[in-house]
């Protein structure tokens, strides 16, 4: 099964992507995740991402697609979070599986006021040594900005800042928006309220894709 979850930064993409990957046993691919991690390392992607993904833009599609060739399993089995961001994108990507005898199985629609997402992005924390994500008041750690999992210092992503976030809704607007529709008319288009609270929206999710 290959799934895509698609929605505006913010929507909780990532955070049901991890638990839902681990549960049905699906590599979990973000593209984000992906890319920070190459900014970190100063690799010659993240020398290229950086200035983009620190406007809030979009990285260019062809660097994107050949990332993708790079870490896509030959048997499938995917949960693409953040990706495809573009129609060129959405485009390579069902020939890339064609070629392999895939397709896009559904694509998970995270639903969310803009309200919501500038609430979620503004106290979201991350931990830059595992990358776990926390949020202050929705899913804070146990003890205050230290991560559970490996007791780093929390931070703050650089986009995650209120003028980048504002510049983030747009671009998702203009280029990534008109995917829901290329995504209906394939009637794989599944509409997900994900307004509710974490455990809410992943019982409905596990209900939606059949797990
Ligand atoms: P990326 O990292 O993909 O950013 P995004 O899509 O904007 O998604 P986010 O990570 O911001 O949000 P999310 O939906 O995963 O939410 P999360 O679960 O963390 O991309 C970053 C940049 O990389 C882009 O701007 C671009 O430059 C570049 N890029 C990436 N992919 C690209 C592509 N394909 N093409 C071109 N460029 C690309 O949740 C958010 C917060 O809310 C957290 O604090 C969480 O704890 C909390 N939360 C989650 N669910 C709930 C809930 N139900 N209730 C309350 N709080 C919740």
């Amino acid at each position: 099964m290959n799934l895509v979850f698609l929605g505006p930064p913010g929507a909780g993409k990532g955070t049901q992507a991890k638990r839902l990957s681990q549960e049905l046993g699906l590599k979990h691919i973000s593209t984000g995740d992906i890319l920070r991690e190459a900014v970190k390392n100063q690799t010659p992607l993240g020398k290229k991402a950086k200035e983009y993904m620190d406007r809030g833009e979009l990285v260019p599609d062809d660097l994107i697609i050949a990332l993708i060739e790079e870490v896509m399993p030959p048997e499938g089995g995917v949960i693409f979070d953040g990706f495809p961001r573009t129609i060129a994108q959405a485009k390579a990507l069902d020939e890339m599986l064609s070629r392999k005898g895939m397709k896009v199985d559904k694509v998970i629609l995270f639903d969310v006021p803009d309200e919501v997402v500038v609430e979620r992005l503004s106290g979201r924390r991350v931990c830059p040594s595992c990358g776990a994500v926390y949020h202050v008041k929705f899913n804070p750690p146990k003890s205050d900005e230290i991560c559970d999992k490996c007791g780093t210092k929390l931070i703050q992503r650089e986009d995650d800042k209120e003028k980048v976030v504002r510049n983030r809704l747009e671009v998702y607007r203009k280029q990534t928006a008109p995917l829901i529709e290329y995504y209906e008319d394939k009637g794989i288009l599944i509409r997900l309220d994900a307004s509710k609270d974490i455990e809410e929206v992943y019982r409905e999710l596990k209900r939606v894709v059949g797990a």
